[in-house]
């Protein structure tokens, strides 16, 4: 079997929850097979954000960590791009591994792309169609600078064909002749391992914010969209706020510290407001188990986060999109998850949709079969093997 040094880029809070599950695969299946180096690029710093998920979820411990912190984009990502240049040509590893569509995943693609490094992107071919998404420039260039591209969903790998991929391109797979696989998504591997540990290990958590299961609404806003714009910002809370007076139910709501940032600076006193209110409970980012077991017990989830959504669906829970578009489409079509956008209208009529119908709601299973690491692991020993 081929000895393979594999180096794994995370940077922001999602990314490090998925490289969880390609660790734990790999300790599973191909300890004596892939060496894993993990570089952090400090995209996301605060323990909140970072150093919870690496204790709680045990998650190899970063190698490097670049220490690049927060900055506009051009610059952050830049700072990442030299960092990572620098340890991809001390290392040499035999590929790159990266998730979804941050700076981060960006600054890896063009990095070990144009030092002629395999690029594996993982969550391939997810689009918004919505270019003013930071994100949505990272996914198209990460995907077109990647060598194996897994796309967790039918929708991304139709994209991925319309985009000129190829699924009949056969071996040896290179840059030019890359090769695109129909997978699962990586983060149901988590929830079906975590789920469990959560309610054994988190259930007092309930009690603590004095909520009782499916009695409450778990809310989570970070999007560049939603917390640059304050008007959008405003508008979300103020109707969710009114729900939740209106209906006396408590919404939890573990904000990121980009939201948080925004409120308590631009809209002080609205801030203020809700802060006091007897429903309303805006906490720090939670750990992942933690989350886990808020989704898991949670009556509605209502949110612009890409995992939060799929994440939602996992635990058979109806979910206001905070968007006017997402990348999971799948979820929208099958009417278990709606689009709201930052509109009150649209947020007030899904709100009641999903309390009247939320319990005849039915959730196929679109993200595969918790296994998709191992797979995404096995095929890239293979292309090893073929070259
Ligand atoms: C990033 C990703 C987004 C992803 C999200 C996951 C990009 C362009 N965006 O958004 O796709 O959904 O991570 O959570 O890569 N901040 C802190 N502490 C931290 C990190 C950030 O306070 O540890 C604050 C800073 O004020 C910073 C702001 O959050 O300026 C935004 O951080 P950044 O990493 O640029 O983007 P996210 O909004 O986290
Ligand atoms: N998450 C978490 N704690 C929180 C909020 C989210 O552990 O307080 C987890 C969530 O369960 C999901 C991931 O973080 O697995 C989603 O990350 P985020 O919403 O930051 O980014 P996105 O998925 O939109 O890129």
């Amino acid at each position: 079997m081929p000895n393979i040094k594999l180096i794994n880029i995370v940077g922001a809070r999602p990314q490090i929850i998925k490289a969880s599950a390609i660790g734990r695969a790999i300790r599973s299946y191909f300890q004596n097979d892939i060496k894993e180096i993990l570089i952090h690029t400090g995209q996301h710093y605060d323990k909140e954000l970072s150093d919870v998920f690496f204790d709680e979820l045990e998650i190899h411990k970063p190698d490097y960590n670049l220490g690049v912190g927060s900055a506009i984009h051009g610059r952050q990502t830049s700072m990442m791009i030299t960092g990572i240049e620098e340890v991809l040509l001390k290392e040499n590893p035999d590929c790159v591994l990266l998730y979804g569509d941050t700076n981060s995943t960006l600054a890896g693609a063009l990095a070990a792309s144009k030092l002629h490094f395999p690029v594996i992107h993982i969550e391939a071919g997810l689009r918004s169609f919505n270019k003013t998404m930071p994100e949505e420039l990272n996914r198209i260039m990460s995907d077109h600078s990647s060598t194996l591209l897994f796309a967790p969903t039918n929708a991304a790998f139709k994209n991925l064909i319309r985009e000129g991929f190829r699924p009949e391109n056969s071996p040896p797979y290179t840059l030019d002749n890359p090769k695109i696989y129909l997978t699962g998504d990586i983060m149901l591997d988590n929830t079906l391992f975590f789920a469990e540990l959560a309610e054994k290990k988190k259930a007092f958590l309930l009690d603590k914010l004095s909520v009782k299961r499916d009695d409450f609404i778990l809310a989570t806003i970070h999007r560049e969209a939603n917390t640059d714009d304050i008007s959008r910002l405003e508008a979300i809370l103020s109707t969710l706020k009114s729900l939740a007076d209106e209906n006396k139910i408590s919404f939890i709501m573990p904000l990121h510290p980009r939201t948080t940032i925004t409120l308590r600076t631009k809209l002080k006193s609205f801030y203020n407001e809700l802060i006091n209110n007897q429903y309303i409970k805006i906490i720090p980012p939670v750990s992942f188990l933690e989350m886990t077991l808020l989704e898991k017990t949670a009556k509605m989830i209502i949110t612009d986060s890409g995992g939060v959504q799929k994440e939602s669906h996992f635990f058979k829970k109806p979910c206001l999109v905070l968007r006017k578009e997402t990348e999971w489409i799948e979820l929208v079509n099958n009417k278990t998850a709606l689009l709201v956008d930052a509109d009150p209208g649209k947020i007030r009529n899904g709100f009641s949709w999903f309390i009247k119908c939320g319990p005849e709601l039915k959730y196929p299973g679109f993200y595969g079969d918790g296994k998709t690491a191992e797979f995404i692991l096995k095929e890239i020993m293979l292309m090893f093997e073929k070259t």
